[in-house]
This record gives structure tokens, sequence and C-alpha cells, in this order.
């Protein structure tokens, strides 16, 4: 795939679609953010329900431990439902689901924080406890995003470790955050298979013995095992008196949150093996992603909005679940495959459901482009106003598709930069921006980004060089749990007093973001964040396996596409079916979306004389490229 920026010129808004936005006028709010930051996101920040206000906006004495509306008190969850249900919108719809079968479950703001409400009792008279951590393995059902809510409210810390990863990828979260509850399903559909997620947990727990009880939610109905006293059934938890208050109500207090306490924490990949624990918090979150979505997406209260991700990833925790329910938005999920079971699937959503502002990823457009114009075009998809991409770079192809035989060129693409750290939008159009195909535009207001050298100098426009932003921002993650050293090497210690990103850009003359791609070790595969350590330590541990290297080189639909190179065991023949074999393993060891593409048995890998793999030097050679400045190389 190639990221020129093949699609020149400039795509304005319509002047319907500026004069109806809700932020017309995002030059002023940067200006304005500029001159007072503080007290930009503090008026954001009124629009909460806070049982105490806050005393500092931002406490910049212990940086990078950055804290904000310190002495503040809330809960995200008191603003996603309580205060909902208290208002007219209590009978507004939350969430429209449909299962890939077809099956239709849907929820207004009363009947979603009712089951909030009953399943936190639950896990409360489990013994759960603020500040205690939940691991939740689930498909992509309103149960997830339930547990998720559920946890948040009594002050628990959710985990949730996405349903495609598997086994070992699971083990290592569990263990990691020390989680004495799991929350997972039976199975879950997808392309009309089943994923056996109980007996992938049964799996990882025999790996790990922290955990106590597990809680499984009916999906599939296929035979699992239960062990008695450890695992139990979600509906019939639901069934019993602990659901309830002593009076039987369906109600459930809401824990009263500092709004530095922890709310979540997801892992991801990065530099090393071990995947790291990303934290996010009650207070700067919710306000962050909150004014990001309404702004950039422009949420109108009439509005139905689909977020195609999955709620495993950051972009479903603030873009499917929490931004969504803090606006009052109706959110439409869907559980399934966009080619199931033909590849019109999403588009006839679209339009059953109405959908007016549809967020998906370059990689899902690419991959629904190559069937043809022929199926989106069967369906009236005039409900839509606005689309979004994120993940990755969208390259000119797939972005003119996207525009002009979904959107009909009528619909403005916001391709919105982020990443699970930062939780929030950083680099994104709103409707108003004039767009440049390929570029994230310029930074969200309050937020400054720079294009950097080595040094840490600012490089003049159209230059590459290393993406790092400035100033902090609500929704910034406040530490990985667990290891701060690590949070401030990985994130603060390469250029003093910026948030480095990872990412390599460019800025052009108009100030607009272009994002090249990652500078670590960390391959986007499908726009899914994939650590080469953590495909490499899988690979390793099949017994045949010595060394392992793995590399991502360019695929058309998926971005990037991985390859591994190992060395065997010595006395270990290679034999035929092995590269499938160890394929197999990478996939049952850490999930599908990590197997590689193809694997290549060698003697020898390109190493530093300090022992390092130069992975550059075999993506070169895979290429037939240039393999660069070789004089660290020891052969
Ligand atoms: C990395 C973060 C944030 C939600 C999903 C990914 C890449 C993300 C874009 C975009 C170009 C993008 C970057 C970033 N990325 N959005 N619009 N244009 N690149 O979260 O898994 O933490 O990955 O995704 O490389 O660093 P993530």
């Amino acid at each position: 795939m190639v990221t020129d920026q093949g699609l020149r010129g400039i795509f304005p808004p319509s002047p319907e679609t500026v004069e109806s936005a809700i932020v017309n006028n995002r030059d002023v709010l940067a200006r304005m953010a500029d001159q007072d930051l503080q007290r930009f996101w503090e008026d954001q920040a009124k629009e909460f329900v806070w049982f105490e206000p806050w005393t500092k906006v931002l406490d910049e004495s212990n940086p990078p431990f950055y804290k904000w509306f310190v002495g503040g008190v809330t809960n995200i969850v008191y603003n996603c439902l309580d205060r909902h249900v208290q208002s007219w919108r209590r009978n507004k719809l939350a969430l429209i689901w449909e299962s890939e079968s077809g099956e239709q479950r849907t929820f207004s703001y009363h009947a979603l924080s009712r089951e909030v409400c009953m399943f936190a009792n639950v896990l409360r008279s489990m013994g759960v406890r603020k500040g205690d951590r939940v691991t939740i393995y689930m498909g992509r059902i309103p149960e997830l995003p339930i547990a998720m809510l559920a946890c948040a409210k009594i002050g628990a810390v959710h985990s949730v470790v996405y349903g495609g990863f598997s086994v070992e990828a699971l083990h290592g979260r569990i263990e990691d955050s020390r989680s004495n509850v799991v929350i997972t399903c039976d199975g879950s559909f997808m392309n009309g298979k089943i994923v056996e997620l109980k007996a992938i947990v049964d799996e990882a727990l025999k790996r790990c013995a922290t955990v106590e009880h597990v809680i499984v939610v009916k999906r599939t109905g296929q035979p699992v095992v239960m062990e008695n006293g450890r695992d139990y059934w979600y509906t019939e938890l639901m069934n019993l008196p602990i659901a309830r208050t002593a009076s039987g109500a369906s109600r459930c207090e809401t824990e009263e949150m500092d709004a530095e306490d922890p709310l979540f924490m997801l892992y991801t990949s990065g530099t090393t093996g071990k995947p790291k624990a990303i934290l996010h918090t009650h207070g700067g979150y919710m306000v962050g992603v909150a004014t990001t979505l309404k702004w950039v997406f422009d949420i109108k209260e009439e509005d139905r909005y689909w977020c195609t991700a999955d709620p495993g990833w950051i972009t479903g925790h603030s873009y499917i679940v929490y931004g969504p329910l803090l606006l009052g938005t109706t959110s439409f999920m869907y559980e399934g495959a966009p080619t199931y079971p033909y590849p019109n699937r999403w588009w006839s959503l679209i339009e059953k459901y109405g959908i007016n502002i549809f967020y998906t990823a370059p990689t899902a457009i690419r991959g629904l482009m190559r069937f043809g114009e022929a199926w989106p075009n069967r369906h009236d998809l005039s409900s839509l106003r606005l689309l979004g991409s994120v993940g990755e770079p969208i390259n000119p192809e797939a972005w003119r598709w996207y525009y002009e035989v979904i959107g009909k060129s009528r619909c403005p693409i916001m391709d919105t930069w982020w990443q699970t750290e930062t939780g929030m939008f950083m680099i994104t159009p709103m409707p108003e921006t004039p767009l440049k195909p390929g570029s994230a535009s310029k930074p969200f207001p309050g937020i400054e980004a720079q294009v950097v050298d080595e040094n840490g100098k600012a490089v003049a426009a159209g230059e590459e060089g290393y993406l790092v932003l400035k100033r902090p921002w609500p929704a910034m993650l406040r530490t990985i749990y667990n290891d701060p050293d690590r949070y401030v090497n990985q994130y603060w210690a390469r250029f003093p007093g910026m948030y480095f990103t990872g990412d390599s850009a460019r800025r052009d003359e108009d100030g607009y973001f272009w994002i090249i791609g990652r500078v670590d070790d960390v391959i986007k595969v499908s726009g899914y964040r994939l650590g080469t350590a953590e495909i490499e330590s899988a690979l390793v541990s099949h017994p045949t396996v010595a060394e392992a290297a793995a590399i991502g080189l360019p695929h058309d639909i998926k971005g990037n596409a991985i390859y591994a190179y190992v060395i065997l065991r010595s006395g270990v023949e290679p034999y035929e079916g092995l590269p499938d074999e160890l394929r197999a393993h990478v996939g049952h060891e850490m999930g599908p979306i990590a197997r590689p593409e193809k694997i290549t048995i060698v003697n020898q890998l390109p190493k530093t004389r300090s022992g390092k793999i130069m992975r550059r030097v075999l993506k070169a050679r895979a290429q037939d490229l240039p393999e660069g400045d070789l004089t660290t190389l020891e052969e």
C-alpha cells in the first residue's frame, strides 16, 4: 500500500455543513485554549455533574505525572447514565444492537442503567471493591459495555481484553492486572463461526491461579465446562436477590470517585514483549472524550451514531461506550463481521437503522472496496452526514472510495489521529475543516503537536521527523499500571518535556499533519497494534524455535502484514509443514490477528554487535531496498 499524497487538493466542507456544525470557529477555540489552557478545559468540565468541584484544573508540579481537576469528585458512570435517567432522556435509546444472525436488542437509557445497576450489585456482592481490577473478555454484545459500566459504577478498574486475542495474550493480561474476577461469554459469533471464549479463559486460568470468580454470559449456547465454586452464569446471578437492593429495587448507588481515581486500564503493545497497561481516570478522561466526540463528530441530540470498532480497543472505550453515553447519544453496535453473510452487511445496517455518523478504519474500507461499488449502491445511504477514519493513515484510493461511494461526496471524513495513550482525538479535522485526503489535519484546540528531529528541535515544514505533544491534555494516560518508570522512559525520556508518540510525521506549509507511521517496534496490522516482541516471544515458546524476528511489510488491505524469521533449536531439522505449525501456534497463543503471513526458517539473523536484532535490515532485504547504515551489523 502506498500512502503517497496522490489525491492532492483540498475538499472544503459545504456551507450547510459549516452552518449547522456545533463548532464553526475552530481557530477561535484554538486561540482561547492557547491563551488559557486551564480555563478552556474548565469550561468543558462544567458540562458534567461533579459531587465536589475541583480546586485546581491542572497540577503540573510533578511532571510527567500530571493531574487534572484536582480535588474534584465525580463518577463517569453518573454522567453516562444516572443523570440521563433523571432527565427526559430516560426513555431515549442509548444502544441498538444487532447480532450477526440479525437478531435485535435495544436499550433505553433507563433499561441500560437498570441492567448496569443490577450487575454492579452482583459484582459488589461477590466482593469486588473500589480499586479492584476486573478482566473482561467477551464478544461484541451489549453485556460487554454493561460489564464495563458496572465496574466503573462501583469504582472497580476494568481491563478489557479484546475477544480476538487468545490464551497467552489473555493470561499475561489477567496476571499483570491481578484481577480476581473475569467476565466472559461461552463463545462469540464471528463470520458464522463460534470463537470459544470460555475454553480460552479456562486454558489461560490454568496458567494463573489468582482468579476467584468467572462470570459467563450465555451467547452461543455451546457446551462449556463450568467449574464448581468458580464459574457462574450471568443470567443466574442477575436473577438472584443479590442483584437488587434489600428492598428489591434494581438500583445501585454510584460510587463517588476522585477525579484522578483509575477508571480502566487497557493493554497495548510497545517495544518490549510485555504489554503495558495504560491507565485512564474518571475525571479528565470524561471531559476529554466527551468534548472531542461532540465537536469532531458534531453529535446532535437526534443523531444515530455507529463506530464499528470493538469495545476491546481504545476506540471502543472512548467512542463506543463512554463518549456517546456521556453525550446522551443513540449508538448502534453490530456483533459480527462486515462481510457476513455478504459484503453489503454494513451498508444494509446503515440503511436499516438510518445511521447519520459512521466511524470506521481504513483497513475495513480497503477490505470492502475490493468487492466493488455494486454492494453499497444497492442501499440508500442518504442518512449519512459525517464519516470518520482511525487507526492508520488512510491512503488516497480508500479515501476517495469512502468519500464518493459511501458519502456521495456530501459527507466530510474525520480522519482522527490518536492513541490508546492519548485517550481522545489529538489531531483531527472538524466538520468545518477543509480536508486534505490522507492528512489528519490539525491539532484539536488545546493540543500542541510538533514534528522534531533527533535532538527535539522542530523541523521545517514538509520535513519528516518525530511526532511529539508538548502540553498535557485531560484524557492523557496517567501512568503504566504498576510501572511508573516505564511510563517515564517510554514516553517522556527521549525528548525532555515532550510526550513522544512513537510516530513519524510531516507538517505541511498550511500546518496540516501527515502521519507516516510507527518508528518503534510496533506493527499496525489492519489497524491493530501489535508488538514485534510479543509475536517473537510467542514463536520462541514453540519447542522447535530458538530465536525469532518479526517485521511488518506493506500489505494491500491490512496496511501491514507480519513476516517472521526463525532460527530452529540445535538438533531440530526443518520439516514439511513446520512453518504452518508455527503460524498456528502464534494464532493459538496470541490470537488470529497476530498470526504471521509467512514464516521463513533461517540460519542467522542480522544483529548488532550487542546482540539486538536489526529488524530494519530484514525489512530492507525483504523488499529489495537499500540496507542503509550497516556499521553496527555483526554477521
Ligand atoms: C497508533 C495508535 C486511537 C485509536 C486506534 C489506534 C496510528 C491512529 C491514525 C490516523 C494515521 C493513525 C498511529 C498511532 N494511528 N490513528 N488517523 N492516521 N495513523 O490506537 O492502537 O493505540 O494505535 O495508530 O501510528 O500511534 P492504538
